[in-house]
């Protein structure tokens, strides 16, 4: 691992974000906190300062980055074009977690859009980016999750130390995210929108303001098959996982305790239960608790400390009570699967 920095934890008061805003302006990744998750930010037009995040994260050079703005200004330099689809989006979800990907712009480096002719762009309601990027003078930045490549992205500033410490010379602790999981992806590059991945904002939603269906990418609930080429790069790979085997369990909560009771029979060393609020004491094995099973806000704000949390406590491997896969809850199912690598049983 690489311990360049001795990385600093600093409170997103006045005195880190002038910090913040000077590593923006110099090109130095730092890590910051957005309602999402941690992000990793630089320059978006500079290709040294964007290829540090991935050193950082040791993320694959083919994955492209979300470009962070905090005003419909800095837009128009970053995409070639605003279509009528992504003004009505922006107008009902900007600031928030939704990512719109367009026809790429001049104010973008190749190293950001993983030479894509497409970028995403996403504004942030979290003030600390908004205040980052006004205190740098204006600097739209790429940032991905905190996360080292492969792992939960991080949703406090203690997750995002625990994999960027040494990597990054400053995080700044804005407190827990209030969303938890990662935007949603929109293309509005093509002939019609495609979601390529879900998040807070959904799919219903979106339908709404834009009056026409929004279809899901494929990937958000397949396996990709060999040779089949992803919409989003980063679908394509396992991702979101702890170390822990996770394996989700489709079916009531009976049906989750005699699948348990199944595998703890076999061997129950290091096997843990992750279920919904309420359900952990009556379960053979020990368990964590990941939010109320008809609250999927909950369950997306709590999900990836949770996996973050099984590897604290050394589990070798867990069942997962599965979501309901519908509104924010697809963006649970989603990740989980992912988590899972896609290892599902269905009661
Ligand atoms: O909430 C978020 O979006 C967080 C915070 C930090 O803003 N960022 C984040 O970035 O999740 P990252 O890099 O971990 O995920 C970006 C996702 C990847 O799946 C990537 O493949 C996709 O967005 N993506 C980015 N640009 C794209 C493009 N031009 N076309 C298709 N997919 C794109
Ligand atoms: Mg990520």
């Amino acid at each position: 691992m690489p311990t360049e920095y001795k990385t600093q934890v600093l409170p997103a008061d006045a005195a880190g974000i002038a910090l913040a805003a000077q590593y923006l302006r110099q090109g130095v990744p730092f890590a910051l906190p957005t309602e999402t998750v941690y992000g990793i930010a630089a320059d978006a037009a500079n290709a040294g300062a964007v290829r540090g995040i991935f050193v950082a994260k040791g993320r694959p050079q083919d994955n492209p980055l979300i470009v962070h703005i905090a005003d419909m200004g800095q837009l128009s330099g970053l995409v070639a074009a605003v279509p009528e689809r992504a003004q009505k989006l922006a107008a009902a979800f900007w600031p928030g977690p939704l990512t719109m990907v367009l026809p790429r712009g001049a104010g973008v480096c190749d190293a950001a859009t993983a030479g894509l002719d497409t970028v995403g762009v996403r504004m942030p309601s979290h003030p600390v980016v908004q205040a980052v990027i006004r205190a740098a003078g204006g600097i739209a930045f790429a940032a991905p999750s905190a996360n080292l490549s492969g792992r939960p992205s991080p949703t406090t500033a203690a997750d995002t130390l625990a994999d960027m410490d040494g990597r990054l010379p400053l995080i700044l602790d804005g407190g827990p995210c209030t969303v938890g999981v990662e935007s949603t992806v929109v293309s509005l590059a093509g002939e019609r929108p495609l979601l390529l991945r879900p998040g807070a904002v959904t799919k219903e939603q979106m339908e709404r303001v834009l009056g026409e269906e929004v279809p899901l990418s494929g990937a958000i609930l397949d396996k990709l098959k060999p040779g089949q080429t992803a919409r989003s790069p980063g679908m394509k790979y396992k991702h979101y996982a702890p170390k822990a085997e996770l394996t989700l369990v489709k079916g009531d909560l009976a049906a989750f305790k005699a699948c348990l009771a199944a595998q703890a029979e076999q061997d129950a060393g290091g096997l843990w239960a992750l279920c919904f609020t309420g359900e952990g004491q009556g379960l053979p094995v020990p368990a964590l608790e990941y939010g109320a099973e008809n609250d999927p806000a909950e369950q997306a704000r709590r999900l990836f400390s949770a996996l973050r949390e099984l590897d604290a406590r050394g589990a070798r491997a867990a069942l997962v009570r599965c979501p309901a896969a519908r509104g924010v809850g697809l963006a649970v199912y989603n990740r989980l699967l992912r988590a899972a690598a896609f290892r599902v049983v269905e009661l």
